[in-house]
């Protein structure tokens, strides 16, 4: 009897040993390539953050009259209810004009080594710049822009407050400082993947386990690695393979835009995988609907490998781990105009 007990104890017991083992092989791997989402806000070089600036930051990105329609808002393209993007292939602008590119979400963006998938702005206080004056987003400029905030009484106190000090604090630039410290604070921590990174070996079951192993092993993770996942570095999109040009279309030579240098044709930012379940379609194109095709996308186009129908849904599991508890916001009072508020210009 103690034999037959002994037979069958032993194995158990090395078995769970092993899998104890290789969850904490798996733990102490990721948490070298990987780090959990902060749950405060991180310090922003030359923009310290105040409790006015922020007030003031989230007015401004749900305000529309940014716009010269006064119709669309940073909220628009980066709906803080849709996890920080839009749902659209590429995004929806002034005049119902199609931009040519995915619109990413904003949300732990903060985290990113540069904005924008050919990262052209260093930061998001130099990117909030833009799409202000996008002709196929906002379509607005920074004279118009200071006219109309000037003219809504309601923001002078505020930008006072934020910029204590400024003999004319409604500026364009403070605009933009301001919606740098409310983006900063669109995080979402506590993931399935959050909580494995920080010990907790259950956070992800079996199938998630097998996803992130395929992550690291595959060779995902030296392009998406970090705290966001990605986002710290750039690569062409088909290193081994060329996408089809409906996913890489022609004329988007990302990179090379900025630089105009031959290496960086096809060269994109390797997006942040944080949320990825919840914001497609994905690539800059948002030509792929689904989250499998484009895992089988990367393996071919990235690493010249066709996953297997298992190894793509068990990263697709793993993709899943990486929801983070969404910002819960409510959409702030916006302070009234006057008359010398100028009219929407649609
Ligand atoms: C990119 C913020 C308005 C569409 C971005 C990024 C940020 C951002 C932080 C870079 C994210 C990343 O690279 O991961 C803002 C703010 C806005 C605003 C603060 C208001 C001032 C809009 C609007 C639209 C839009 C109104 C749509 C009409 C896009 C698109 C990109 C982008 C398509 C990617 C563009 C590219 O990479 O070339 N935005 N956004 N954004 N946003 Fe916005
Ligand atoms: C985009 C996953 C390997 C670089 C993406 C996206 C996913 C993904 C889901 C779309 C994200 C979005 O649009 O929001 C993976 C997986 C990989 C892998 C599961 C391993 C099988 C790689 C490697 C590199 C890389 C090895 C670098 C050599 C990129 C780039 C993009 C991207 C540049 C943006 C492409 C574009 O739209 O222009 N990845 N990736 N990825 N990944 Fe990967």
């Amino acid at each position: 009897m103690k034999r037959i007990l002994l037979s069958l104890l032993v194995p158990l017991c090395l078995s769970l040993c092993l899998s104890a083992y290789a969850a904490d092989d798996l733990m102490s791997r990721a948490n070298k390539l990987f780090k959990p989402i902060p749950t405060k806000a991180p310090s922003l070089k030359g923009n310290p953050a105040t409790a006015a600036k922020l007030e003031l930051g989230a007015k401004l990105f749900f305000d529309p009259r940014l716009s010269s329609s006064q119709l669309i808002s940073c909220n628009t393209c980066h709906n803080v209810g849709l996890a920080g993007a839009d749902l659209q292939e590429t995004s929806t602008g002034h005049g119902w004009q199609k931009g040519p590119r995915n619109s990413p979400t904003v949300f732990n963006a903060v985290f990113d080594a540069a904005q924008f998938w050919d990262g052209r702005a260093k930061d998001l206080q130099t990117q909030a710049k833009g799409p202000v004056q996008a002709a196929v987003e906002m379509n607005s400029n920074p004279e118009l822009v200071v006219k109309t905030l000037k003219s809504i009484p309601g923001y002078a106190p505020l930008f006072k407050a934020a910029f204590p000090g400024a003999t004319d604090p409604i500026t364009f630039d403070n605009m933009a400082k301001a919606i740098e410290v409310f983006e900063a604070t669109l995080l979402t921590p506590n993931s399935p993947f959050d909580r494995f990174l920080k010990g907790d070996a259950a956070a992800l079951n079996a199938k998630e386990k097998r996803g992130l192993r395929i992550f690291m092993d595959k060779g995902c993770a030296p392009c998406h690695a970090g705290t966001n996942v990605g986002g710290a570095d750039y690569y062409p999109f088909g290193v081994r393979e060329t996408p089809t040009t409906e996913i890489r279309p022609a004329g988007d030579t990302g990179r090379f835009m900025v630089t105009n240098t031959e290496s960086d044709r096809y060269v994109f930012k390797a997006p942040s995988l944080r949320n990825v379940a919840v914001t497609q379609p994905y690539f800059h194109s948002g030509k792929v609907w689904k989250l499998q095709e484009a895992v089988t996308v990367m393996g071919s186009a990235q690493l010249g490998v066709k996953l297997k129908e298992g190894e793509v849904a068990d990263t697709v599991a793993f993709l899943k781990t990486l929801t983070g508890r969404q910002p819960r916001l409510s959409y702030p009072l916006l302070p009234a105009g006057s008359d010398e508020t100028p009219h929407p210009q649609l």
